[in-house]
């Protein structure tokens, strides 16, 4: 039998899994040590050398050195297994073991990350690292576990940019345009607040979709608009740090709390380990691939005076009220807050 035989957890389609899983779960996953490493299947949907790319293969590293013939990590970059919304579900059945998904992206299943989309909320990823710590923060990992999802930890990519055909000193600019963007509402307001054309879509689709003119401009990070290429079909970009783009690492908690303890206990101290390591990476990848995106010559930078920014960040500002309801509005103070003091 191989490896992959023996997990319980991989084999077959969602539906075939999810029954193999409940029916491991009731003869006890604890055993599945004994039989040969638990797999761990990892898909995502970035490039190798992003800032998650880089943080799966360290956790897949960390995981050989430590948890050697015990435990086997898979990482699937650049969504060659699957998409983030089908990842989802394979999280949810137990097609998958783990995810690193856009916590823009969650907002299929609940609205408690919506938060995390409210433009000019968090200044840079200081204030962000400081609410995801603060109790507020730690909290959304727990939220929903109803739903199949566990989080573990919040790992960052960075602060997002807008590209186009033309530079975006000003909201104006960004009228008429057809946007890609994640699978959010909140992200749909901000750009129909700017009078642009927000359009969902996922992301192993936007390089063609900028290439055949079906959108017209996108909002990512450096990182993101560098290793996806996009830089190459699109002619300016206009750095408005506008954003936050993060990711919510989780697991299914059916399996998780079926492993051995020691295990359990060994995986999540690396979670942790290589959550730092990671996130101290992130600012340096999109330095650097905006630095690749200025020398390709491809790609126009646009940068903007503090005042151009604060006319952004007016512009944009009903989007908070828009959903202070649902988010909260004391949420969203607590997290400003944290944002300022962390400045
Ligand atoms: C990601 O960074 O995981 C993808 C973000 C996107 O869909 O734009």
């Amino acid at each position: 039998m191989t490896t992959r035989n023996k997990s319980m957890f991989t084999i077959g389609k969602a539906g075939a899994a999810a029954m193999i899983c409940a029916l491991a779960l009731l003869m006890g996953c604890e055993k599945q040590s004994a039989d040969g490493p638990i797999l761990i299947k990892f898909p995502h949907v970035t490039a190798p050398a992003t800032p998650k790319g880089q943080a799966a293969e360290r956790f897949k590293q960390v995981v050989d050195e430590r948890l050697a013939g015990r435990v086997m990590v898979e990482v699937y970059p650049s969504a060659q297994l699957m998409s983030d919304d089908d990842s989802l579900d394979g999280l949810a059945f137990g097609e998958v073991q783990m995810i690193a998904i856009s916590l823009s992206k969650l907002d299929r299943l609940t609205h408690k990350f919506q938060l995390f989309d409210l433009p000019f909320l968090f200044p840079d990823l200081q204030a962000v690292e400081k609410f995801q710590a603060s109790d507020n923060g730690q909290e959304l990992l727990t939220s929903i576990v109803d739903r199949k999802i566990l989080g573990l930890s919040f790992w960052h990519n960075g602060m997002k940019q807008f590209g186009g055909p033309k530079p975006m000193r000003t909201p104006e600019a960004a009228a008429g345009l057809k946007f890609r963007i994640m699978e959010s509402d909140v992200l749909q307001a901000q750009i129909l607040q700017i009078g642009g054309n927000p359009q969902k879509m996922a992301f192993g689709e936007v390089y063609q979709a900028l290439q055949t003119g079906a959108v017209d401009a996108q909002e990512n990070t450096w990182s993101n608009i560098y290793s996806s290429k996009f830089y190459e079909v699109q002619a300016h970009v206009t750095e408005t740090n506008h954003g936050y783009l993060g990711y919510l690492v989780a697991v299914n908690p059916d399996f998780w709390n079926a492993l051995p303890d020691d295990i359990r206990v060994e995986l999540t101290a690396i979670v942790q380990e290589v959550s730092a390591w990671a996130n101290e990476q992130s600012a340096g990848i999109n330095l650097a691939g905006k630095e690749k995106i200025i020398a390709s010559g491809r790609t126009e930078l646009t940068e903007l005076t503090p005042e151009e920014r604060a006319v952004w960040q007016q512009a944009m500002r009903p989007v908070w009220e828009k959903f202070s309801d649902v988010i909260g509005a004391d949420a969203i103070a607590a997290a400003e807050a944290v944002g300022q003091s962390a400045e």
